[in-house]
């Protein structure tokens, strides 16, 4: 049985094989729509969210199986002190695969060490967002045509954004990528990520805390949230919050193929006038992440489209 904890759980080539049937799934919607029947997908989300948590349930339902969960820890018997091991244990009985997301970094980890079904990582804390990098993955190879040669500026919280740590940590092994990471000192990436990860696998990056100097250099421009629900006080986050602010005028320099993606909820780090530019690409982004999802969950299922419809 495996699980998706990690954006590293999965080789580059088994990566490269979910992307291909994200994409065939995208193309051929109708082949897809029962393979799934009779298989249920719990939801176990400990923390808000929109997009992942519906993402995952139109996922499952486009393929032709059935959803059950909760949306907040306070809905669930976490509010009466049970434990993720033992939550994990109780869902495995009634589910066949589930999608967990966290405040504390490590939780789905815990619960697919407990677990009797696949568990995905749907968002630990400030640690990892695998399913997201699916979804950026997929959507800057379907958009750019490619994920090697590429100069990817990350723009933003990197200090706890979930979303960039995992994408790092995917995008690190595709040929000729580099970072420009944009960021004020307190929000910088964190140092294990920047050791580890970038300086361990020789990978080339900067980092800038202004967005203009740079916007020429960019492939695709990665901006995201300033994570409030992660500082310690609140005048720091209201003192950061409005640190970069997309908009036109910062566009002027912008290379005519640049995308803009955005893991999305947006606050105001996206102006709404930039939402016609051609190369806004963050709505068409959710949209990759029902195929991203739908391709995560039959090959965690291990389902294969053809043997599932020769045998209904
Ligand atoms: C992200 C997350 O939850 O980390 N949202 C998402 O899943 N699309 C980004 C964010 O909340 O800022």
């Amino acid at each position: 049985m495996r699980h998706l904890i990690s954006p590293l759980d999965f080789s580059a080539e088994e990566i490269n094989q979910l992307l291909d049937l994200a994409t065939d799934i995208k193309e051929n919607r109708e082949k897809y729509s029962e393979v799934c029947h009779g298989k249920k997908l719990a939801t176990l989300f400990y923390e808000p969210s929109t997009r992942t948590r519906l993402s995952f349930e139109a996922a499952m339902l486009n393929l032709g199986g059935s959803v059950l969960g909760f949306s907040s820890a306070d809905s669930s018997s976490a509010s009466k002190g049970e434990s993720v091991a033992d939550t994990i244990r109780i869902i495995s009985c009634y589910a066949d695969i589930c999608a967990m997301r966290h405040p504390k970094e490590g939780a789905p980890l815990v619960a697919s060490l407990h677990s009797g079904i696949p568990v995905i990582n749907a968002g630990d804390g400030g640690h990892h967002h695998p399913t997201q990098t699916l979804t950026d993955l997929l959507t800057i190879r379907s958009l750019k045509g490619k994920l090697n040669n590429l100069t990817i500026g990350l723009c933003g919280d990197l200090k706890f954004g979930r979303t960039v740590h995992s994408l790092i940590n995917a995008l690190v092994r595709y040929a000729n990528i580099s970072f420009v990471l944009i960021a004020p000192k307190e929000l910088a990436l964190p140092d294990y990520i920047r050791e580890n990860v970038l300086v361990a696998n020789n990978i080339p990056f900067r980092e800038v805390e202004s967005m203009e100097e740079v916007m020429g250099e960019l492939d695709v421009l990665y901006m995201t949230r300033v994570q409030k629900e992660r500082f310690f006080n609140e005048q720091d986050y209201v003192r950061l919050k409005d640190v970069y602010i997309l908009d036109k005028d910062k566009m002027q320099n912008a290379k005519e193929d640049m995308i803009i993606l955005h893991p999305l909820p947006r606050v105001n780090e996206i102006s709404v006038e930039i939402d016609k530019d051609p190369r806004a690409a963050y709505f068409k982004q959710a949209q990759f992440g029902v195929y991203a999802r739908m391709a995560l969950i039959l090959t965690l299922l291990n389902i294969k489209v053809d043997e599932a419809n020769a045998e209904r």
